[in-house]
């Protein structure tokens, strides 16, 4: 019996860190394309980082580029009104997550907002909605979610 009890809370503890894993893993693997990684990568923001900055970008955050609507205000990736039963693909990015910040170039990022993350919701916004300078400004504000 206790042999069969190990056995199961093992399983449990091993199951669920396999499940834990593969959920952060699926986040965190690059959206770049491998053969613009590169490209991408040496992309840096041209701007210095101000708290005006900041401030421009959470405006568009929440105002004309309508990030929140998806991302929600708290940038955890739980927008308002949402029915997310509705999402064929991922669910929007949770800005708070650490590891995610970290995993991300600022050039990946510009990246997305130019291409969009294909086969997802995350739709391209430069230059449509976006101007660069706009994009960097919305990019400084979804980093001051990570703490930065
Ligand atoms: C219609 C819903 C929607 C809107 C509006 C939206 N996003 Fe997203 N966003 C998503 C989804 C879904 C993902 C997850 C895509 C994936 O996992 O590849 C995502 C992912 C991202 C990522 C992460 C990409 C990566 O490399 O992991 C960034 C950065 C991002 N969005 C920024 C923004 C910004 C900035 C805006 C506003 C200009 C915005 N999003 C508006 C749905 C949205």
């Amino acid at each position: 019996m206790r042999v069969g009890h190990l056995f199961l809370f093992a399983w449990v503890v091993v199951g669920g860190m396999a499940v834990a894993w593969s959920a952060d893993s699926e986040v965190l693997r690059p959206r770049v394309p491998i053969d613009q990684m590169e490209t991408a990568r040496a992309m840096t923001n041209p701007f210095t980082v101000t708290p005006e900055m900041r401030e421009k970008g959470k405006a568009l955050f929440e105002g004309k580029a309508f990030c929140r609507a998806c991302h929600g205000t708290d940038g955890k990736g739980l927008g308002m009104d949402l029915d997310y039963s509705t999402f064929k693909g991922p669910l929007p990015r949770n800005f708070t997550d650490k590891m995610w910040q970290q995993a991300r170039t600022d050039g990946e990022l510009f990246w997305i907002l130019k291409n969009g993350s294909p086969g997802t919701d995350m739709a391209s916004f430069i230059p449509l909605v976006l101007t660069e300078e706009e994009a960097w400004q919305v990019l400084t504000y979804v980093r001051s979610f990570g703490g930065r």
